[in-house]
């Protein structure tokens, strides 16, 4: 095979930061795979819609069945959002034989299981890095760098819709709407942005990380959520005359006996000299506890278009080279073991 043909299924914010990724970088990115990477369909809504990137029209195509269904695709790409009927895409992409990249924290949140189980039965590659924390590693160093600790905690700030809400509203005075339009503007918020806000996108990261730190299965609606719509201007001035900023948190803790997860999103007093007081706008961090490592940080974009994509075409690059190299679908589903999940106690 000369060429590794991919379909992109969204050509929004993210999708279109792959495709400038991928072109852009795409000398590189052959050297660096093994073989080039070429974008053979893209599935959109609206073929008609005037786009930021020049992509020749006849990629496109408003029937996204048909790219899992095309036997010339070997990598789909999902950016487009969605949960039933893109579930039901990628299972097929799936057990059509194709490697899937995703940046779908939504579907991966409540159905990475079946995915994953998928994916290893039809030894196939199934990669979300993009779906927890935009271009920060972090879904990798979990499964790879950070696979020989015993991870005690995990805590951070991983919606950066919101930590530009609060950034804003904490700095420059601005009113919850107006900072959350231009996070909208900024192409960081989710198409609905109540899953920002509510701290329902960030709950669904936290399920992901704990999954893969804590060698359990995690859902979505098993994790305590406040989001920051409750959080008034009185509240961070009182929060900053007292020294504090508030911060939206997000926590997932084991037990010693590694029985127990304790999980939640909250609205949180960070202390200024703290080093998340200073992470600010889109930006995210997150802090992972583990016995060898100790504490290490991992910070950078948490959302917005090329970030994010930087961590599709880093799945991307992964996925030709396992399918260079034969051994696509390696040890997707470690044995995971049935925890007992609750709130954080106060
Ligand atoms: P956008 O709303 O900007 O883009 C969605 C794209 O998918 C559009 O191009 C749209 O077409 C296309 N699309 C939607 N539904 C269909 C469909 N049924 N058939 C064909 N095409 C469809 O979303 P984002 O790029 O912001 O997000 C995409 C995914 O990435 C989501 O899962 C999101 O949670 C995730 N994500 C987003 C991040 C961000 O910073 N924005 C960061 C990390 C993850 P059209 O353009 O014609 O409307
Ligand atoms: N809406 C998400 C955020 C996008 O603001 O963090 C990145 O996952």
């Amino acid at each position: 095979q000369d060429v590794v043909r991919v379909g992109l299924m969204g050509l929004g914010t993210v999708g279109t930061g792959v495709y400038k990724v991928l072109q852009r970088n795409a000398e590189d990115i052959a050297l660096r795979a093994g073989i080039p990477v070429r974008i053979e369909k893209i599935a959109v809504r609206d073929p008609a819609k005037e786009r930021t990137v020049d992509v020749p029209k006849d990629l496109l195509t408003t029937d996204a069945d048909s790219l899992v269904d095309d036997p010339d695709l070997d990598i789909i790409v999902e950016v487009m959002g969605g949960m039933d009927h893109t579930l039901e895409l990628l299972l097929r992409a799936l057990r059509n034989g194709k490697s899937v990249v995703t940046a779908n924290k939504d579907l991966i949140a409540e159905h990475g299981r079946i995915l994953l189980e998928t994916a290893e039965a039809h030894r196939c590659d199934l990669l979300f890095e993009a779906s927890v924390a935009g271009g920060i590693p972090i879904v990798r160093p979990l499964k790879q760098c950070l696979a020989g600790n015993r991870i005690s905690e995990i805590m951070g700030i991983i919606n950066g819709t919101t930590n530009y809400i609060l950034t804003k509203m904490t700095e420059d005075g601005l009113d919850f709407a107006t900072a959350l339009q231009q996070a909208q503007q900024l192409g960081y918020a989710e198409a609905d942005p109540t899953s920002d806000v509510e701290g329902y996108d960030a709950a669904r990261k936290i399920a992901i990380l704990a999954s893969l730190a804590f060698n359990s299965w995690v859902v979505f609606p098993q994790v305590d959520v406040t989001g920051i719509t409750e959080v008034t201007d009185r509240d961070i001035r009182y929060a900053g005359e007292l020294g504090y900023i508030i911060k939206l948190l997000a926590v997932a803790k084991q037990d010693e006996a590694e029985e127990a997860i304790e999980i939640a999103v909250r609205p949180t007093l960070v202390p200024r000299d703290h080093p998340l007081a200073a992470v600010g706008g889109a930006y995210n961090a997150i802090f992972v506890r583990g016995d060898a490592i100790g504490q290490a940080m991992f910070h950078g974009l948490g959302a917005g278009e090329l970030p994010t994509a930087s961590a599709v075409a880093g799945d991307v690059v992964e996925a030709v080279r396992n399918l260079r190299d034969g051994v696509r679908g390696r040890m997707l589903c470690p044995c995971y073991r049935r925890k007992t999940i609750k709130p954080i106690e106060d």
